[in-house]
């Protein structure tokens, strides 16, 4: 309304003299003709000057002397034309309040000289600060000096301010209606395109963010490598059992029962249910059989062998738990070679520290194949470890229960120009594949790494604890980046 009326006045008329009287002639808010002045002038449709006046009332005091004359004044014709008179004396005849003031203003704007007695400088004054206020009384305008000189002397104060707009003319950009700065580029304003006023498109602008779920860092590099597995033709295991008989974590493992890692300072042991409900028993019964005496070849490990051991139920300690269930499922039926991987959840009673969590995630994997030889474990962790962008990778020999030979990997980080241990693995032993029924010409290459320490590399995260656990960043983790490992290298 305002708007419009008052494009439409400058169509016609050179200028708005004042606002207020703009909005009374047309019948408008005053406020909303002030709001729209501006906005206008923002942009430049229009000029305008503000303009603030105040309204000023005298006080009881100013009102006394618009009556009365100001202290000074009556001071100053309280003494003699000629002569002198004591100051005893003015003190006597004049009214304490304007001997006071008058006694201190007077000699200030040099109308007498002071001492024991007071005599005039100059024969005649004029009050002109009476004049002021009375001024003032008659609703004038004074100069900003003067305004100032008598507020100080709290003679008057503003009782009320008003702000409008002068001098209201066309702008640069005038024109009698708004042109539209669409912000959103909506069906209907693509079909008024040559109605609107396009605004240039700000490709750097950030978008909202997004009020949805983000994944993790985690999840993140956990699909990149997903995808490299599936690329190289892996399965997925299926890992959805935290909870693991120590029978398949360890001694189908051939990892003999005395072995340090199955201590409960490494291991965590469930309270209930605390065993094993049931096992494959003539397995089981092989499994002993190599423990204590060997066979395929191995002389075992000569010591007796404890079903009750066997059963204990634990949080399993490696994904290696499921692999050893997934070989001997493939047992059962005529062999076909296999290529398998999983990603998944381990514990251990491990210390916590800035890199070591008692629960972290595996990643791992295996290819069962017959005569696979340690050049084809070297191949395809070459193969493996360079599509995660590093194709620089060195192998030194280690020890694993269940796999001889074994071999650490090492990365080099191009960026940190160091090498980093970045898994384990070996070729599984006879001990551990042959009584589960495998081909004795049957062969299984098999690695594993941790999740979380490539995703700290990728991340930039100097502490496990700001990755996973109760002390993570949410704000972190919901801004955190795409991850680009198998995007770059691939
Ligand atoms: N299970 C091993 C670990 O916990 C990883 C591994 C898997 C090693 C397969 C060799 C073969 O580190």
């Amino acid at each position: 309304m305002a708007e419009e009326a008052i494009l439409g006045f400058l169509k016609n008329n050179d200028e708005i003299p004042h606002s207020g009287e703009f909005a009374v002639d047309h019948d408008l808010d005053h406020e909303e003709v002030k709001n729209v002045i501006k906005s206008l002038h923002g942009f430049g449709y229009i000029e305008a000057k503000a303009v603030r006046k105040e309204f000023w009332d005298l006080t009881d005091e100013g009102k006394k002397y618009a009556a009365e004359g100001t202290p000074e004044f009556q001071f100053f014709s309280a003494v003699p034309e000629e002569g002198t008179i004591s100051i005893d004396d003015l003190r006597r005849i004049l009214d304490p309040s304007v001997f006071q003031v008058g006694s201190t203003q007077a000699p200030k704007k040099k109308w007498v000289v002071m001492g024991n007695q007071v005599s005039r400088m100059v024969q005649h004054v004029e009050d002109k600060v009476k004049d002021m206020l009375l001024q003032i009384q008659q609703g004038l305008e004074l100069d900003k000096e003067t305004l100032k000189y008598l507020k100080n002397r709290q003679l008057i104060t503003c009782t009320k301010t008003w702000t409008g707009y002068s001098d209201v003319k066309k702008g640069p950009n005038y024109a009698p209606k708004r042109k539209i700065f669409p912000s959103d580029l909506t069906r209907e304003n693509l079909e008024n395109w040559e109605e609107l006023e396009l605004k240039e498109y700000n490709f750097n602008a950030k978008g909202q963010p997004l009020d949805a779920g983000h994944l993790h860092p985690l999840l993140k590099v956990r699909k990149q490598f997903k995808d490299i597995f599936c690329q190289m033709g892996f399965e997925e295991m299926p890992t959805n059992n935290f909870v693991e008989s120590s029978f398949w974590n360890f001694d189908a493992l051939f990892q003999p029962q005395q072995h340090p890692a199955r201590d409960s300072h490494d291991t965590f042991f469930l309270k209930a249910p605390s065993t094993t409900r049931e096992l494959p028993e003539d397995y089981v019964e092989r499994v002993k059989q190599v423990h204590e005496s060997g066979g395929y070849g191995s002389r075992g490990y000569n010591y007796e062998w404890k079903r009750e051991e066997a059963n204990k139920n634990l949080l399993r300690t490696h994904t290696t738990a499921v692999s050893s269930r997934m070989l001997y499922a493939l047992a059962k039926g005529p062999f076909t070679p296999k290529k398998y991987f999983s990603i998944d959840r381990v514990f251990r009673n491990e210390a916590v520290d800035r890199t070591h969590l008692a629960e972290f995630h595996q990643v791992e994997g295996l290819i069962c194949d017959r005569g696979l030889t340690m050049g084809d474990l070297i191949g395809v962790l070459q193969e493996f470890f360079s599509r995660l962008g590093m194709s620089k990778i060195r192998f030194k020999p280690t020890y694993n229960p269940y796999t001889e030979p074994s071999m650490e990997i090492s990365g080099y980080d191009e960026a940190k120009g160091e090498w980093l241990e970045i898994g384990n693995s070996g070729i599984f032993r006879p001990e551990m594949l042959q009584p589960m029924g495998l081909p004795d010409d049957v062969r299984v290459i098999a690695w594993g790494l941790s999740l979380e320490r490539p995703t700290m590399i990728l991340y930039d995260t100097k502490n496990i604890r700001d990755l996973f656990g109760h002390m993570v960043n949410l704000k972190k983790i919901k801004q955190n980046r795409m991850c680009r490992i198998g995007i770059d290298s691939a």
